[in-house]
């Protein structure tokens, strides 16, 4: 099979591709890629991807032989992918994975729609372009897979079902989900208007690998366990709400089995753990006692965070934001307004937390059975028997593992923080500090 990829330096999509590896013999890739921030080409940033690839070196040989690198500029016309290199996609690929996203929770609406939304439909363009082609010549229909998100749905006071062919978002908790249900609303449409083979995927928040414990980005829980270990998230609510936590080696599965099996063409599979959601207190909890067992740092305490309620604790952020603005005003010390920038940051992921997402996922659980060989995601945490003991399961102990190992994937400087320690906090900072981008 020959597809077209798009997000191939994120951290979901390398996952799925190295599971395409291995399902698919014929895998053809091509790979949509940009040059980064720092001057690195394309061809650089792609062999670091296949570096980083849990492939032995043969299957890495083979998947660079087999892979040619598109570069493209989303704003420009096409993609701005050179005329000659657009006619071979439209006449080669039978499958597109639009994996790519910009996934920051503080981007303005008008940045942030071009990477989400204009994205997702000039990638539906080449999609709709391959398909005429292919009627012309008598071929099988190209099919679109579309990562989406759960989150895309927005506030949901009740659980949030599973409307296909509906979709009827709530208001956005931030331009990124507003982002992405316009590109949900957009690909739907092509479904049900234009009966064309879209497959749209919703993964909730996703983790580190069930298997290693590895992830590749340490945001939204990952930054509230480490402030929790850090001791600069002194409160904390909602301890009731889960947090709906499916791990990316569950998620690359279910998304490459798919694609690979080549059976189920239309419609919206949602990758969630539903009821197996992991309640905040729960996390703090296990979190808490792994930190202090085997925390690298002597001496470092790590203080339990108090459950305080909603209106307390955002009236708290607000004052800690407040200040360190004017304190960056009164001083123009960049330390206060990396502060503030740092509680802005937060406060994007404070809805997945302190809002209550409770994700149906039952008529995904019945497609993942039917179209795939997993099975539900695997439980992520540790669950209690009926005397309220704990039973461990394993996974928090990796994810936590791999934050220990990686320092929050270089976020947390242990040797600092051991200097710091032994000098017993003479100069204290601030909460909420440690937050960076
Ligand atoms: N991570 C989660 O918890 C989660 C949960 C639910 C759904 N999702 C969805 O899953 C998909 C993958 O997410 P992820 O976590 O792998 O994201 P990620 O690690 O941030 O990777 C995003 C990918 O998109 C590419 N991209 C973004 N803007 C681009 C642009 N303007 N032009 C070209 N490429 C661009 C990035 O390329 P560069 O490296 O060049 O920036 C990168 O390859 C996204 O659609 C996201 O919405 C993620």
């Amino acid at each position: 099979m020959i597809y077209f990829v798009t997000g191939i330096t994120g951290t979901v999509v390398p996952v799925v591709v190295e599971d395409l590896m291995k399902k698919d013999p014929d895998a053809v890739f091509y790979f949509a890629i940009r040059k980064d921030k720092k001057g690195n080409g394309v061809q650089a940033r792609f062999e670091s991807v296949v570096d980083s690839l849990d492939l032995d070196i043969p299957a890495r040989r083979k998947l660079v032989e087999r892979s040619r690198l598109v570069e493209i500029d989303v704003e420009k016309e096409k993609l701005g992918i050179n005329p000659a290199l657009y006619s071979e996609l439209i006449e080669k690929t039978e499958k597109i994975l639009h994996g790519a996203a910009d996934v920051r929770f503080d981007q303005p609406y008008d940045v942030i729609r071009i990477p989400n939304v204009m994205f997702s439909q000039k990638i539906y363009d080449l999609l709709d372009a391959i398909k005429q082609h292919r009627e012309l010549y008598g071929k099988s229909k190209p099919t679109l897979y579309y990562i989406s998100t759960g989150y895309a749905y927005g506030i949901h006071k009740k659980p949030i079902p599973e409307d296909f062919p509906e979709f009827h978002p709530g208001k956005p908790d931030n331009t990124y989900a507003q982002t992405k249900a316009e590109a949900k609303a957009f690909m739907l449409d092509k479904i049900n208007q234009r009966n064309d083979q879209i497959v749209i995927f919703e993964p909730t928040i996703i983790g580190g690998s069930a298997r290693t414990g590895r992830t590749k980005t340490y945001n939204l829980h990952y930054i509230v366990m480490m402030l929790g270990y850090m001791g600069k998230l002194p409160f904390l609510t909602a301890p009731e709400n889960r947090l709906d936590i499916v791990p990316v080696d569950w998620v690359a599965a279910v998304i490459s089995d798919i694609m690979a099996k080549d059976e189920y063409h239309r419609g919206v599979v949602r990758l969630a753990s539903g009821a197996q959601g992991v309640p905040v207190k729960s996390l703090h909890d296990v979190g808490y006692a792994y930190y202090t067992t085997h925390d690298p740092v002597p001496g470092h305490v790590i203080p339990k965070i108090r459950f305080v309620p909603r209106w307390f604790f955002y009236s708290m952020v607000n004052v800690q934001k407040i200040f360190y603005q004017v304190m960056y005003l009164c001083t123009r010390r960049k330390r206060f307004r990396k502060m503030a920038k740092g509680i802005s940051l937060l406060e994007g992921y404070f809805p997945y937390i302190t809002r209550s997402k409770v994700f149906e996922n039952s008529r995904s659980m019945e497609l993942i059975q039917k179209y795939t060989d997993c099975a539900a995601a695997p439980t992520l945490q540790d669950i209690q028997d009926k005397d309220g003991r704990l039973i461990q399961k394993g996974y928090f102990e990796k994810i936590m593992a791999d934050t220990l190992e990686t320092g929050w994937g270089g976020l947390v400087d242990f040797k600092r923080l051991g200097k710091k320690t032994a000098e017993e906090f003479k100069t204290p900072e601030p909460a909420l500090g440690a937050i960076r981008k």
